[in-house]
């Protein structure tokens, strides 16, 4: 794909590695499990959102912003790369954070902080639905502030993702389906959109971690409108539906950072057969889904099936209680 016309900020370390996990495979006895580490991607203990941050932070740049915004829930890994991204930058970092100040720094709150962010609560709201009424206040406070949008879901953030499936084929081109959580839905679009355009008949699976978006009737036809906006940016006039969109809805588990037994397993699995950390809010659910599909026989032992470590594993400290109950 051509990205010589679209402004991006380098942030992390790319390209993220890609690896068989091998006693996890063998443990489960079904297909090739292989994993794409984004949770190495450099900035800020890593994450899926450096990819998104370096395309929407090279556009705050290119417009001149001269502060950030973005919103998220409490223990947000999106707030958290945000703020660093917006550290490195040197730009002061405005936060709205779901629920309410806690006693104690923990996590991602604690890591919002030392990155120098301004927190602001804002109780039942995670998704972000003050911050146009921050963006005017800071306005009319003389800043020019550039808003990323809860989840860095936007056109703009889709194209990280797109990049994202281009290296991970250019890494290991006979992978037959691709495995992640999805959440706000950019990462998913933008995959959707490079599948697309390098014609690639790799199958993508976000597994669905939010109730709230499954009572979201529409949240298909968002990502599906998310990723058509983002082919334009790109240039291109592709339409996507609905129908197009593989959002399995049958992890979802009590909601949305819920930790329950499914999630335990799977945290332990990983931690316990391959040394490798997933988080209590996203990736444990999108790993419940690999497991449960594997045991249930839905692959073949010659298939590559890749999971997408998205990050998180910051969060895992503000979970201990209900990790080790
Ligand atoms: C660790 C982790 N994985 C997956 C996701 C979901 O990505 P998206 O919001 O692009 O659907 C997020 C979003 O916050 C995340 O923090």
């Amino acid at each position: 794909m051509n990205w010589q016309s679209i402004a991006k900020q380098s942030l992390g370390f790319f390209p993220t590695p890609l690896h068989l996990l091998p006693a996890l495979s063998s443990q489960l006895a079904g297909p090739q499990i292989y994993i794409k580490r984004d949770d190495l991607s450099g900035l800020a203990l890593g994450g899926n959102k450096v990819r998104k941050l370096e395309f929407l932070l090279g556009d705050a740049l290119r417009q001149q912003a001269n502060c950030i915004i973005t919103a998220g829930a409490a223990q947000s890994n999106h707030c958290r790369q945000t703020a660093a991204a917006a550290a490195k930058l040197n730009l002061p970092c405005f936060l709205l954070l779901g629920g309410n100040a806690p006693s104690e720094a923990q996590g991602n709150v604690l890591l919002d902080k030392l990155f120098g962010a301004q927190i602001r609560w804002a109780g039942e709201q995670r998704k972000g639905e003050g911050i146009d009424v921050l963006e005017q206040q800071l306005r009319s406070e003389g800043l020019n502030p550039y808003v990323v949008p809860y989840g860095g879901s936007d056109a703009v953030g889709c194209l990280g993702f797109a990049a994202a499936l281009e290296e991970l084929l250019q890494q290991q081109s006979d992978v037959d389906e691709i495995i992640f959580a999805s959440s706000s839905g950019a990462s998913h679009a933008g995959l959707m959109l490079a599948k697309r355009y390098l014609q690639s008949t790799i199958k993508l699976r976000g597994i669905n971690i939010d109730k709230a978006n499954h009572a979201e009737q529409s949240f298909n036809q968002r990502i599906a409108n998310l990723a058509s906006a983002s082919a334009l940016r790109f240039g291109l006039k592709e339409a996507f539906a609905a129908d197009e969109v593989c959002l399995d809805d049958a992890y979802l588990g009590e909601g949305y950072g819920i930790l329950g037994d499914a999630e335990r397993e799977a945290i332990m699995l990983l931690a316990q057969t391959e040394g490798i950390l997933l988080d209590p809010v996203y990736t444990a659910k999108a790993m419940v889904g690999l497991i449960a599909r594997v045991r249930q026989g839905c692959y073949s032992p010659q298939q590559k099936i890749l999971f997408w470590h998205t990050g998180g594993a910051p969060a895992l400290f503000a979970y201990s209680q209900q990790l080790l109950s």
